[in-house]
């Protein structure tokens, strides 16, 4: 990725190279499309300056898109080589990338304080992404996984290996960097897991 701002359609297609594995023309058009209006729709004129996430705003939605595209081909993998499952690529793909697309509409950081745009809360997200994608030809099935993949915010992903794989590329991602930015994990904050460490006596 260049150091160069993103800003347009090429440069989100240049920024997020999962796209280009996309193999519908179609939905990578409809994928850049999507991304597009929401910085459009949002105050950042770069992407790069648009946060991760509340606990960790300082870190770049960028880097967690990519790590989440990265992990979910990982798994896409490790599914159909390893356990000998079926999933649809194109669509476990661009759920990975879209999942988070209204976090830029949502979440606002001035590089000292979070906070959300007017009249939206953490409840927002995923069904503001959702609409924005059938407004731009996104498959419903996407549409609605990206819909309902905040385990905060909605019921979570389904139970199919594509919702399997994009759940625990997601979970991963965030809990790595939570880890690397010194904050708790999303597992541990769901659960009552020990803490600090793993060891019992
Ligand atoms: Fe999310
Ligand atoms: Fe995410």
């Amino acid at each position: 990725m260049s150091n160069s701002a993103i800003r347009s359609i090429p440069d989100l297609a240049e920024a997020m190279p999962a796209v280009a594995k996309i193999a519908s023309p179609a939905l990578r058009e409809a994928v850049l499309a999507t991304w597009g209006t929401s910085l459009e729709r949002s105050p950042y004129e770069d992407l790069a300056h648009s946060p991760q996430a509340p606990h960790m705003p300082s870190r770049p939605l960028i880097l967690h898109i990519n790590e989440v595209n990265q992990r979910a081909l990982d798994l896409l993998r490790v599914a159909t080589e390893e356990y000998g499952l079926t999933a649809d690529a194109d669509v476990t793909l661009a759920t990975a990338i879209l999942h988070d697309v209204d976090k830029p509409m949502i979440y606002r950081w001035d590089g000292q304080d979070f906070s959300y745009s007017d009249g939206r809360s953490l409840k927002d997200h995923g069904a503001v992404g959702a609409e924005l994608c059938l407004l731009h030809g996104v498959p419903l099935e996407v549409a609605e996984m990206v819909r309902h993949h905040s385990a905060f915010a909605s019921e979570g992903l389904p139970g199919t290996v594509e919702g399997t794989i994009v759940h625990y590329a997601d979970f991963v991602s965030n809990d790595f960097a939570a880890i690397l930015s010194g904050v708790e994990t999303i597992h541990a904050s769901t659960r009552p897991v020990p803490k600090n460490s793993a060891r019992r006596s």
